[in-house]
C-alpha cells in the first residue's frame, strides 16, 4: 500500500479528530509519491540534520529498567531504541544523567563528568551512544548550568571559608538580599527565600530555584572556563548537542534578568566551543515565555534552536477559548521576528508541565489538534515521552508536584508494564491497564497510531524542517491554517479551534489547484483566489497542494 493511502487508512478511519463520516467519496488522484529529491537518511546526515529531525525528550529514570530495581536505566534506553525507531524518532534529549543528590529530579547536578549510578556508567552511555548513531539517530543531554547541587564538590569548598580558591565560585552575601542581585525580588522561583544561610561560612548564598541549587557566579572567569569544559567533556565524548537548562538566568542582575548582554556573551562562547564538534546543535530553555527571538543571535552565532513556549506551554487557553488569534500571533512573531536560519523548537509538553493529557482535559482531539500543529508547523518537534500514548498523569509525589507528569512509560498490561520487573520508583499514572502500548500498537484510532502516521508523513520530505511557512488567513478566528512549501512540495494543514463546523475562506492565491487529503476527512477545494476549507467540529486535516 501506498504511503498516502496507508494514511488515509490509518487517519481517515476513525480516529475521533478526523471524524467517522461517510468516506465514500472518490479520492482524488495522488500526488506521485516519491517526486522530491532527498531521502530521509540523507537529510539527517547533514549539518542541517536538527531541521528535519524529530526529537523526543526522555527521563531516563522512568523509561526502562533493565536490572528490576524500580528505577529507569541506561541500559534499559538502549535497549528500546528499535521502538523510537520504529516511532519515527530521530533524535532524544536526556533529561539530567548527571550524578545528583535529586531534589530537583537531576537538575542539581553533583558531578557535570560522570553518570548518576542509579542510571548507569559512562561505559553505559558510551554504548547508547553508539547503539543510537548506529542507527542514524542523534543523542543531546540536558547541561544545567546555572546552578549545581549544594553537593556539588565546588560548592563543598566554596562553602568553606570566605578565602578559599572558590569562594568566589558561587553568589554570596552577608545579608539575605543584595539589591545587584535577583531580579527585583529576593524570592526564588521554588520556595520563599533566594537566600539560604551557610552557617560555616557565615554567609547567605543565593539560589534562584531549590536551596540546595546554589547559583554559580558567573562574573568569576574561572566559572566560565569550568563550565565550557563540561561541555567540551561532553563532546568529545560524542554527544550530538545540549538542551541549555535556564539558560538565560547566568548572570545575576538587578532587573533585566533574562539574557543580559554579559549572559549573551557567555552563550556566544557556548557556541563557538560547540562549533569546534562538526554537527552538534544547543537549543534554549529561554525564560522569557511569549520571545524567544534573543536567544538565536544573529541566527548562526547563539541558539540552533530555541522552545517555543507561546505555544507550547499556552495552548491550551486558545483552545479552551475556540478562538486562534493567540496561536496565529504567536507564530507570526517567530516567522517576522526571528534572524534568518533560527529554527522553532515545538512542544506541546515536558517534564515541566502537565500532560498534554491533563492539558487538553482529557479531550483527545484538542491534544491531537495542538500535536497536528506542533508537527506541522516550521519548526522541530519535540516530543515528550509518553504524549504518542496519551499517557495519563500520575497522582503519586516523590520530588515535586511535577511528579504527575514524569511516571514510568507503559509498554505493556503486565504488573510493572514492561517498565520494571521490581517495584517502580514512583506509581504508576492512570488507566495504565487501558492506555500503554501494547493496546495502543494495533488500534487504529489510538494515540499511537495518530502519532505514527504524521511522523512517516514528516519522514523524507523536507518541505516540514525547512519549507517556507505562511500563516493563512482564514476570514475565521475558529480556524488556524498553515500553508507549507518548497520548490518540490507544499500541503495545506488546518485546524478547527472550535466545537462547531466551520468553513474557512483561504485568502491566499497560489495554492494550487489540486488538493489531496492525506490526513483527516475533511475539504479542500482550490481556486484562483485561495481555497474554501471545511472543517467538521473539532477536526484538523492535511492537504497536499503541490
Ligand atoms: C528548568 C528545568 C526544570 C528545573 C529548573 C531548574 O526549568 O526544566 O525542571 O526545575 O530548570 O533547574
Ligand atoms: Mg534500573
Amino acid at each position: 500500500m501506498s504511503m498516502v493511502k496507508k494514511l488515509h487508512a490509518t487517519l481517515g478511519l476513525c480516529l475521533s479528530l478526523f471524524g467517522c463520516g461517510d468516506d465514500s467519496e472518490p479520492e482524488p488522484a495522488a500526488f506521485p509519491e516519491k517526486d522530491w529529491p532527498a531521502e530521509a537518511a540523507s537529510l539527517l546526515d547533514g549539518d542541517d540534520w536538527y531541521r528535519h529531525a524529530v526529537f523526543y525528550e526522555i527521563y531516563v529514570r522512568s523509561f526502562q529498567d533493565s536490572d528490576g530495581d524500580g528505577i529507569g536505566d541506561i541500559k534499559g534506553l538502549t535497549s528500546r531504541l528499535d521502538y523510537l525507531k520504529e516511532l519515527g524518532v530521530d533524535a532524544i534529549w536526556l533529561m539530567p544523567i548527571m550524578p545528583t543528590a535529586f531534589k530537583d529530579s537531576g537538575y542539581d547536578v553533583s558531578n557535570y563528568q560522570d553518570v548518576n549510578p542509579e542510571y548507569g556508567t559512562l561505559a553505559d552511555f558510551e554504548a547508547l551512544l553508539a547503539a543510537a548513531h548506529e542507527r542514524k539517530m542523534r543523542v543531546i543531554m540536558d547541561l544545567v548550568l546555572n546552578h549545581t547541587s549544594d553537593q556539588h564538590a565546588w560548592f563543598t569548598e566554596s562553602r568553606s571559608s570566605k578565602t578559599n580558591p572558590k569562594a568566589d565560585w558561587y553568589v554570596w552575601s552577608d545579608t539575605p538580599s543584595d539589591p545587584n542581585i535577583g531580579c527585583g525580588t529576593a524570592s526564588a522561583v521554588f520556595g520563599s527565600s533566594a537566600w539560604q544561610l551557610d552557617s560555616t561560612r557565615g554567609q547567605y548564598y543565593y539560589h534562584r530555584f531549590y536551596p540546595e541549587q546554589p547559583d554559580l557566579n558567573y562574573r568569576n572567569p574561572e566559572v566560565v572556563d569550568a563550565t565550557l569544559d563540561v561541555a567540551r567533556f561532553w563532546l568529545a565524548k560524542g554527544v550530538d548537542g545540549f538542551r541549555c537548562d535556564v539558560i538565560g538566568l547566568l548572570y545575576e542582575s538587578a532587573k533585566e534578568c533574562d539574557l543580559i548582554p554579559e549572559t549573551r556573551d557567555y552563550v556566544k562562547k557556548l557556541r563557538k566551543v560547540v562549533d569546534e564538534y562538526p554537527g552538534r546543535v544547543i537549543v534554549a530553555e529561554p525564560s522569557n515565555l511569549t520571545d524567544a527571538t534573543g536567544y538565536l543571535g544573529n541566527g548562526s552565532d547563539m541558539f540552533h534552536m530555541a522552545f517555543h513556549f507561546g505555544f507550547g506551554y499556552f495552548w491550551t487557553f486558545p483552545f479552551g477559548s475556540q478562538n486562534a488569534t493567540a496561536i496565529v500571533d504567536t507564530f507570526q512573531k517567530s516567522l517576522n521576528g526571528f534572524p534568518p536560519g533560527a529554527q522553532d523548537g515545538l512542544v506541546i509538553g515536558s517534564h515541566d508541565v502537565p500532560r498534554a493529557f491533563s492539558a487538553a482535559q482529557g479531550d483527545d482531539t484538542r491534544h491531537q489538534r495542538a500535536a497536528l500543529i506542533q508537527l506541522t508547523a516550521k519548526g522541530t518537534p519535540f516530543i515528550y515521552y509518553g504524549e504518542e500514548l496519551a499517557l495519563r498523569p500520575g497522582s503519586q509525589q516523590v520530588v515535586d508536584l511535577r511528579d504527575a507528569a514524569r511516571t514510568p512509560m507503559l509498554w505493556d498490561g503486565s504488573p510493572g508494564h514492561g517498565f520494571t520487573t521490581g517495584k517502580p520508583w514512583i506509581a504508576f499514572g492512570a488507566e495504565a491497564d487501558s492506555f500503554n502500548l501494547e493496546v495502543e500498537k494495533d488500534a487504529p484510532d489510538s494515540m499511537y497510531a495518530f502519532y505514527r502516521s504524521l511522523l512517516e508523513l514528516r519522514r523524507g520530505r523536507a518541505v516540514w524542517g525547512t519549507g517556507e511557512m505562511e500563516v493563512l488567513d482564514t476570514g475565521t478566528n475558529s480556524v488556524f491554517a498553515l500553508y507549507r512549501h518548497d520548490d518540490f512540495m507544499a500541503y495545506v494543514a488546518g485546524v478547527n479551534m472550535s466545537e462547531e463546523d466551520q468553513v474557512a475562506e483561504l485568502a491566499r492565491p497560489g495554492l494550487g489547484q489540486r488538493a489531496e487529503r492525506v490526513a483527516g476527512q475533511d475539504k479542500l477545494a482550490l481556486g484562483a483566489d485561495g481555497g474554501k476549507l471545511s472543517l467538521p467540529a473539532k477536526s484538523a486535516a492535511i492537504f497536499r497542494v503541490k
